[in-house]
This record gives structure tokens, C-alpha cells and sequence, in this order.
């Protein structure tokens, strides 16, 4: 049974109940989609599409570049669920809405989940269309609305420890496809902002100083959703704008959009390494 922290569970069941009904597999690997990443489907096999409407209890898309269809199919033989289109804090959700698929995902048997996103880099060595492998969080988005309500915590309180929310695994296979592919992966820090607005240039040297490679504005409420219902984790940042504060440039969501497009032939390979190794 899901725990009732994350949602309650009679939403979960009901969301999931739907899914096995049009798709009766049991994927190991699940897939979160960041802004502009739609067209990594294309190398999956596709055996189902469920629009986010027809998912009971499941949010809806709202963002531009998030389809909002759960996709159900095979990649290297194995099944696989890859979420088209995700769900943001500044959309107005709240963590239980946010984390809602996560739990689905659990229930339909997903052990590890691939999260990806669209990001601005902080570090001055990473290049636009590169990819990062997140090593670790900082989670801003705590500065915003309460993680969880205080009728859905747990009694007695459990704490779910972000010290280790990536899977070492995970993060050194991806490391290792992008060595044998011969394409940039580095590896680093994740700073999760609120949004939905991008940065004035003396939060990105804030945010660089603190110890951020990447911000972005999505990513931490599912990963610690998903370690708190003990998934292994890879988190993938597609770096799209250079913040530099000193040479400011514009970022606008179309570029966003258009730059994390670049990496989508390697989020695909990083995807089918990943499913291939856990299925060996
Ligand atoms: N800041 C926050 N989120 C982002 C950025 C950024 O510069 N680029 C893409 N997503």
C-alpha cells in the first residue's frame, strides 16, 4: 500500500486501477519528462497513450512543452511508463498533487524513475545542449507552500533521508554510456526553485555561491516522493540557458524549449543504457 504522507491511497489505487485496465504490464522503469524533452518517445515502442484527462485524480499539464499523456510501452523489450508532461509547482499544485504520479507509477510496479528536466546552468564550464547527471539537490522549493499538509503526515512522524535521493549506480552507468557514446555528461548539484519565473542575475551568482551546477524549477517534490516510496533514482538536467550574471542574455521559455531539444538523441541513449543494464 502506498503511504497515505505521499496521497491518500484510495486516489492512487483508483488512477492506477485505470492504467492496468488499458495496459496490463508491470514496468520496472518510469520516465518524467522535463520541458521540451516530448520527442524522446520517438525511439519507444509504443503500445498505449492515456491522456492526463482520462486519468482520475491525475493533475493536468498546464505548462507549454508538456504534452500531459502517459505513455505506455516497450523499450529494449522492457516495458516501460514515461509521463509526457509534468507538473510544476507554479502551476499552483500542491505537493500531494505534484507527487500524486509518483505513487501511481509505484503502485503499477515501477522500482526506479528517470527524472528528467530543463535547467539553467550556474557553472561556467557546462554549454548549453549538454546534460548533467544530478549527484545532489538543494531543495529551494521548501520556501514556498508546506511539503505536506498536516492531515496527511504520517503518525508517528517519518523523516525520509535526501542524503543519498541518487542512485550511485545509476549515476555511474549514465556516466559510463555517455563515455562510450562520446557525449558531455557531467555530473552535479540541482538547486529546485519555486518559478515560475527565471532568475535576476543576483540570484544566479547567489545560487552559484551556495553550490548549485543547475537550476531549474521542477525535479525535487517527485524525487523525494519517489525515495521516500524507496524508488532508485537518476536525475537528468538538459542545460538550456548559460546564466551568466556578468553577460546577461535573455532566457525565455520557446529557447528553453529549443535547447533541450538538442539533447534528446542522448537522453534516449542514457534511457535504453539504464533499462538494458537493470534488465541484464
Ligand atoms: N532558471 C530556472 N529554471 C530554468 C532555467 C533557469 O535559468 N532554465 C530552464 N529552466
Amino acid at each position: 500500500m502506498i503511504d497515505p504522507a505521499i496521497c491518500p491511497p484510495q486516489f492512487v489505487e483508483q488512477t492506477a486501477e485505470v492504467v492496468r485496465r488499458a495496459w496490463p504490464q508491470r514496468p520496472r522503469t518510469g520516465v518524467i519528462l522535463g520541458s521540451g524533452l516530448g520527442r524522446v518517445i520517438d525511439g519507444v515502442h509504443i503500445e498505449c497513450e492515456l491522456p492526463y484527462e482520462k486519468l482520475p485524480r491525475f493533475p493536468r499539464a498546464l505548462a507549454a512543452g508538456h504534452r500531459g499523456v502517459l505513455v505506455c510501452g516497450q523499450v529494449e523489450h522492457q516495458p516501460i511508463l514515461i509521463m509526457d508532461g509534468r507538473f510544476h509547482r507554479y502551476e499552483g499544485y500542491r505537493t500531494s498533487e505534484l507527487t500524486l504520479p509518483i505513487a501511481v507509477l509505484k503502485s503499477l510496479g515501477v522500482e526506479q524513475l528517470i527524472v528528467t528536466n530543463a535547467c539553467g546552468g550556474l557553472n561556467p564550464n557546462f554549454r548549453s545542449g549538454e546534460i548533467m547527471a544530478i549527484a545532489e539537490h538543494i531543495n529551494l522549493l521548501t520556501l514556498g507552500p508546506r511539503p505536506l499538509p498536516p492531515s496527511a503526515q504520517p503518525h508517528p512522524p517519518r523523516w525520509c533521508g535526501a542524503r543519498a535521493c541518487y542512485d550511485h549506480e545509476l549515476l555511474a552507468s549514465t556516466l559510463a554510456i555517455a563515455r562510450q557514446a562520446g557525449f558531455v555528461c557531467h555530473r552535479g548539484v540541482y538547486i529546485g526553485v519555486a518559478g515560475p519565473n527565471y532568475e535576476t542575475r543576483a540570484e544566479y551568482r547567489f545560487l552559484r555561491k551556495i553550490g548549485g551546477d543547475v537550476v531549474g524549477m521542477s525535479t525535487v517534490p517527485e524525487v523525494l516522493a519517489a525515495r521516500y516510496l524507496e524508488m532508485r533514482v537518476l536525475g537528468l538536467s538538459m542545460i538550456t540557458n548559460i546564466a551568466c550574471p556578468d553577460r546577461p542574455a535573455k532566457t525565455t521559455h520557446e529557447e528553453v524549449k529549443r535547447l533541450a531539444a538538442l539533447a534528446i538523441p542522448n537522453v534516449a541513449k542514457i534511457i535504453r543504457g539504464v533499462v538494458a543494464a537493470s534488465s541484464a
